[in-house]
């Protein structure tokens, strides 16, 4: 099978390709292109979501007519039909995200499905973040990846981190979801970026305090966890935000060493709260598999100390984690999830939800 898949979320524009392979069941990833409007964003610190609407719309079929060239190992105009003709159905996020952004990759995704007479499949963008994970070979004009991701096994235990939402999920299987908990204000990414702009870093934030904290000293500065003793999967990241502010608002001059000093708390502060309540809930249900995903995991120190925990405290549980590029949005992971959950509607019925949760 085949599947187009369109992500638009929130500020990414991405259209993407996938295959799946009936002899290996691995998901192939044939074309994968997404255009940001993060530049953009940087001016202003945060995303504006009328701007970044309509930076979308200028994207998208260019994004659309760019996969379908990847996918068709850069050919001939011509050559690109036998791509669309082998096209099974057309996956699009419908929510959770912004509205207006939603809507650019709904309606092209509708009047593709009518035009191509292919089916539309709608899915849910944090159940897209989790699919990631069975993305297993990319082939394309440039590489070839091979990973074990077709190996995930159920129960499994998901993380899902990113800049709108932090939340723990049980997936007994494909299509079976429950919710364990989640942040009660600001998700890990949002964190991650009001921090950084305190600090006067690049947006987005994460891969900024990523980057300082490599320079950090660990022992200057040690930061609260927030509910990291708590009994249940919930998470809190605004009093962290706090405690920055005022940490900052009492030193005499924010210089280089430190923003990096604090980049470390912050980034250790965050992680460590990730794993231990990743870890307990994985103990909790006896699962065989640990998933993560969203921009927060392409963070190298969440992966990494989830990796080595898992493997020191509950070996056995398998973790698995997306390569760092599907991480961030994208619309592979869109096609991923629609392949394993396959629920076609009509191209008339299709709407946009961007207050959507977990089914
Ligand atoms: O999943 P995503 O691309 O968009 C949403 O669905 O929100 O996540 C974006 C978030 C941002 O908050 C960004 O700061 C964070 O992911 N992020 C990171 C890293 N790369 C992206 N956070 C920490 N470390 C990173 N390397
Ligand atoms: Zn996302």
């Amino acid at each position: 099978m085949t599947i187009l898949g369109i992500e638009t979320s929130c500020d990414e524009t991405g259209v993407a390709i996938i295959q799946n392979d009936s002899k290996t069941k691995k998901i192939n990833l044939i074309s994968n292109i997404v255009a940001s409007s993060l530049s953009l964003h940087s001016k202003t610190g945060g995303i504006i979501p009328d701007i970044a609407a309509r930076e979308q719309v200028k994207y998208i079929i260019p994004v659309l007519e760019s996969a379908i060239k990847e996918a068709s190992g850069g050919k001939m105009v011509n050559d690109q039909w036998s791509i669309v003709n082998k096209i099974d159905a057309i996956a699009v996020t419908v929510g959770p995200g912004l509205i207006g952004s939603l809507l650019i990759g709904v309606e092209t995704a509708r009047t593709l499905s009518y035009l191509w007479k292919k089916p539309i499949i709608p899915v849910n963008h944090l159940i897209g973040h989790i699919y990631a994970n069975f993305i297993s070979e990319i082939h394309n004009s440039k590489f070839i990846i091979h990973n074990s991701a077709a190996e995930i096994q159920f129960p499994a235990v998901a993380l899902i981190v990113s800049g709108g939402h932090t939340d723990l999920v049980l997936i007994k299987n494909h299509g079976s979801i429950k919710w364990l908990g989640g942040t009660r204000d600001d998700a890990a990414g949002e964190a991650f970026d009001k921090i950084g702009r305190l600090l006067n870093l690049p947006y987005p934030g994460g891969p900024s305090i990523e980057k300082e904290a490599l320079k950090g000293n660990p022992k200057k500065f040690i930061f609260p966890k927030p509910m990291i003793g708590s009994g249940d999967f919930d998470f809190s990241f605004s009093g962290l935000k706090t405690t920055v502010y005022r940490e900052i608002k009492s030193l005499k001059n924010l210089d280089g060493q430190t923003i990096s000093d604090i980049s470390f708390a912050v980034q250790d502060a965050i992680v460590d709260v990730l794993v231990k309540k990743t870890l307990k809930a994985a103990d909790k249900y006896k699962v065989k598999s640990i998933l993560l995903g969203g921009g927060v995991a392409a963070n190298q120190k969440l992966r990494d100390e989830l990796i080595l925990n898992t493997k020191y405290l509950i070996p056995y549980t398998e973790i698995f984690v997306p390569q760092k590029f599907l991480c961030t949005d994208n619309a592979a992971m869109i096609a991923s999830a629609a392949f394993y959950n396959y629920k076609p509607v009509d191209w008339r019925d299709i709407t946009v939800n961007p207050e959507l949760y977990f089914y």
